[in-house]
């Protein structure tokens, strides 16, 4: 190159680079373009959270809720559920991401109508916008390619436009729990797979095409009619053939231009020639020094303030995140990212692994579980899962709420229990955890535990077992209702059925032997556990590597056969008047559950009904405990 060539392109393409740039942002969109949109985002926005938008650092491995294009050269997707976002979405930022296919703001505070240039945005297929107090209309002009519209509760107003009809790959569109008003246009649309209208104002009939929808879809709009409501009285004229009301006046004017420079602008400036030289020099160094202040002032500079990750976090990759499975009917808005920014706390580590308590930073608590030496394939995980997923559904089960699954890492989402476990209010080591049961908290708590091991096992299939019943499973809330956790997850672990001494004590005699755990050692189990609460001695304390002491079933039958009746009882129970016709019962049921061969033992829906039966005799003449308990023992 000579030299006049390099002068050449210094002193005039390169400043041409620059002047484009600063004056035209969007005419060469790349990922710094979006950077900087990004940027001029988060600085014209009160947000609660510290975003770790550094400008510094790798926008695509590094920003939180940023997910790129797999070459890193554009965002595809902004997630910033829960973050804290206060005021009104500002127009002319987003807007530039025009290769953004997920934006997600939901749960925030956003306030005002949602700027038109985001509906501008072609590429975009996911827009939620849920739990905010956005208001102002739906433009009638949204992009062609959407599948999924939530702007469920706000204060949307005006009328749902019918505009929606033209988006023919729309599959869900939530817009309920919003001041919507008028009928609702004939969205005949062939890929809608969920609608919700429900808590708004709108009238008039349901159209055809939406009435294979369920009543639940469309409730609480007071004028609405029609199947699958109730029937439109016959005067009420149907609205739907007119169809285009807001489109004239709601035409979006707002669209921002996006202009391309034609080579013949870029030629006429390098021909400008020397006198135009020293302008774009000057125009350069404004310039330069533009971009250096802002870098300068952006108040991202997180690195020091983003709070040291917790322990939970630490295996999983950036690229990685957003993998979050949640289970069907969950109410919680919260993605991976939230959940490792939680704070958290180390509730206990079990023979599955870590179980953390997270706040989230809307205040979510929830429980994690760190599982530890999986051994089952994806696949194999995501069924177990499916299951647990679904057999948690009951009153007596703690469920699970979501997972995530990495090579590295597997987590577990649970609710969180108040109060503790059974383990910790019967054997807790200082006073204030121990808290005196009585009879009637000890029978409400078994029983509630007997309901939810038998939905296990009538719900999750004759191969679905808890596999692990021990009382620091049984969760209690403030009012002692039992809440069953960990079900369902020994078949994920290596080796299956782990010999460690913590479940040694529950443990039915043929799981050692032959190591098959099934719905049979889980009525073992139960047993155990109801002997825990007669007795009020652990099985685990009687049975940590002490040959000589026997475990506490082997106990209870030696005393039992030995006629020391009241020696078996907790001396807590002994306070308590007229309960030993009900204990010695319960024993029995006890005995019945821990029978070495397993097919002797009972169904759990027989124990819930013997137990049943204990608690109604109870006022009723009966034989003395005395005879009950030879007879037992016969
Ligand atoms: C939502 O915004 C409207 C005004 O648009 C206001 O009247 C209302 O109080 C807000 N609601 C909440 C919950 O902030
Ligand atoms: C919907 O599509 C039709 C035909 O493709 C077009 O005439 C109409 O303007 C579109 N409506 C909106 C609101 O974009
Ligand atoms: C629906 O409500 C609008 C006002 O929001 C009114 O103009 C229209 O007549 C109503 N239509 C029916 C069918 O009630
Ligand atoms: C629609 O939303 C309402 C809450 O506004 C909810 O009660 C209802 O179950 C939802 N319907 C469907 C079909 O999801």
């Amino acid at each position: 190159m000579r030299h006049h060539d390099l002068r050449y392109f210094i002193f005039i393409l390169l400043p041409i680079v620059f002047i484009l740039s600063c004056f035209f942002p969007t005419s060469a969109a790349d990922i710094n373009s979006d950077k900087q949109a990004l940027l001029a985002f988060a600085n014209s926005i009160r947000h609660g959270r510290k975003l770790n938008w550094n400008s510094n650092s790798p926008i695509c491995s590094s920003w939180l809720g940023i997910k790129c294009t797999p070459d890193q050269s554009r965002v595809l997707a902004l997630r910033l559920p829960g973050a804290g976002l206060v005021g009104p979405i500002p127009p002319n930022t987003l807007s530039k991401l025009d290769a953004l296919q997920i934006l997600s703001l939901r749960s925030n505070r956003l306030t005002g109508s949602i700027p038109l240039d985001i509906f501008s945005l072609l590429s975009l297929q996911y827009l939620y916008l849920q739990h905010n107090n956005l208001s102002g209309d739906i433009p009638s002009s949204l992009p062609s390619g959407l599948n999924t519209l939530d702007l469920s509760s706000n204060s949307i107003t005006g009328e749902i436009p019918a505009g929606i009809k033209n988006l023919s790959k729309l599959s869900i569109l939530n817009l309920q729990d919003n001041l919507l008003s008028g009928p609702i246009p004939n969205l005949n649309l062939p890929n809608l797979k969920r609608l919700n209208l429900s808590d708004n104002n709108l009238n008039g009939s349901i159209p055809v095409s939406l009435q294979k929808f369920p009543q639940d879809s469309f409730l609480g709009n007071v004028q609405l009619c029609g199947p699958p409501l109730s029937q439109c009285s016959a005067v009420l004229p149907s609205p739907s053939p007119s169809l285009s009301p807001l489109a004239p006046t709601q035409e979006p004017t707002k669209k921002v231009p996006r202009k391309r420079i034609s080579a013949g602008f870029i030629i006429a400036i390098v021909v400008g020639g020397l006198a135009l030289l020293l302008l774009l020099a000057v125009v350069v160094i404004l310039c330069l020094s533009k971009r250096k202040g802002e870098e300068g002032t952006g108040d991202l500079k997180q690195k020091a303030l983003e709070k040291p990750k917790e322990e939970f976090s630490s295996g999983i990759q950036v690229a990685e995140r957003n993998k979050l499975v949640f289970f069907e009917g969950c109410t919680y808005s919260f993605d991976l990212e939230d959940l490792l920014r939680a704070s958290a706390e180390v509730l206990g580590k079990g023979s599955y692994g870590t179980a953390y308590k997270a706040i989230l930073e809307d205040g979510t608590t929830v429980v994690v579980k760190r599982l530890k030496e999986v051994v089952v394939g994806k696949r194999d995980f995501e069924q177990q899962m499916e299951i647990i997923g679904r057999v948690g559904q009951h009153p007596n089960l703690v469920p699970l709420r979501a997972y995530y699954y990495s090579k590295d890492e597997k987590l577990l989402v649970y609710d969180y229990v108040t109060t503790g476990s059974l383990s910790s209010l019967l054997h807790g080591n200082s006073v204030a955890e121990k808290t005196p049961l009585d009879w009637n908290a000890r029978v409400k708590i078994i029983l509630g535990t007997a309901h939810g091991i038998a939905h296990i096992h009538s719900q999750g299939g004759p191969k679905f077992f808890h596999g692990n019943i021990k009382s620091s499973n049984i969760l209690l809330n403030s009012d002692l209702v039992p809440f069953i956790s960990d079900y369902g997850l020994s078949p994920l672990m290596n080796p299956p059925f782990n010999t460690s001494c913590v479940v040694v004590g529950y443990r039915a005699p043929e799981t050692l032997e032959a190591r098959k755990i099934t719905q049979k050692s889980d009525i073992y189990s139960f047993g155990v556990l109801l002997l825990e609460m007669l007795t009020g001695k652990s099985p685990l304390l009687q049975s940590q590597g002490h040959d000589d002491i026997p475990d506490l079933p082997r106990w209870v039958q030696s005393v039992v056969r030995e006629e020391w009746t009241a020696e078996v009882f907790d001396v807590e129970l002994m306070k308590y008047q007229n309960i030993e016709d009900e204990m010695v019962q319960m024993l029995q049921i006890a005995m019945a559950c821990i029978a070495r061969v397993p097919d002797q033992r009972p169904r759990m829906e027989e124990v819930i009904r013997m137990i049943e039966e204990v608690r109604q005799g109870g006022s009723e003449g009966r034989p003395s405990s005395e005879d009950k308990f030879k007879e037992a023992n016969a």
